[in-house]
């Protein structure tokens, strides 16, 4: 079985593929991790993301140990991952191995932009999950606080609207729900609720 899990940041999605994974015995792909870590490994070096030919070089050659990095989950490596996300060869350096994760025995659950539209169009279950733009920015001021991480919750709603835009607009394989997706909206509903709702449209089509 193939779950896809589609939305813009901090809208819940990261933590319903997690759960749907554990739920259903599936392994697990965050593919926003790629585009991070191809943005970490030239934060790393002091080269701007927007440098088109170093991201193609850095998807080409992903340093698969940035996943653990702390640096990957910040804030600046998220922003640098929205500019390297949108260069048509950095995406399809990180293709096959999103494709080959999916297809894998068993099936799996990735969570990302593209998953149900590029990735996986064939995918068994399809979500795209949203959630009110100011819960979002709480949300990820929260998440980014426990880490550590200051920031003004004014300056990351602004950073919220920019990502948005960037990954909505972009020309190739921009934000947009699957038709064949199930939409979850999660705003005022606890985590607990929106698997149990992922779970009954699973549960009532497998
Ligand atoms: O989900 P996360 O915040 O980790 O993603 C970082 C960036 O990576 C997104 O803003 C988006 O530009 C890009 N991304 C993408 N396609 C995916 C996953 C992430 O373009 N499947």
């Amino acid at each position: 079985m193939i779950i896809a899990i589609d939305g813009p940041l901090a809208s819940g999605k990261g933590t319903l593929a997690r759960a749907l994974a554990a739920h259903y015995g599936l392994p697990h792909l965050d593919t926003g991790a790629l585009y991070r870590a191809t943005a970490l490994q030239l934060i790393n070096k002091n080269i701007e993301p927007s440098n088109e030919s170093e991201a193609i070089k850095a998807a080409n050659a992903l340093d698969l140990s940035l996943f653990e990095n702390p640096e990957l989950r910040s804030a600046k490596t998220g922003a640098g991952a929205s500019v390297v996300a949108a260069f048509p060869e950095v995406r399809k350096a990180l293709y096959d191995f999103q494709v080959n994760f999916a297809n894998q025995e068993g099936g799996a659950v990735l969570d990302g932009r593209d998953i149900g539209t590029v990735i996986c169009p064939n995918a068994d279950f399809k979500f795209f999950v949203v959630a009110d733009a100011n819960e979002r920015a709480e949300r990820r001021h929260r998440e980014l606080l426990e880490k550590g991480e200051e920031i003004a919750l004014e300056t990351l709603i602004t950073q919220i609207k920019e990502r948005d835009e960037r990954d909505s607009n972009r020309n190739d394989a921009p934000l947009t729900m699957a038709k064949d997706a199930h939409l979850l909206d999660t705003s005022g509903l606890s985590i607990e609720r929106v698997i149990e709702k992922a779970c009954a449209i699973i549960d009532a089509n497998r």
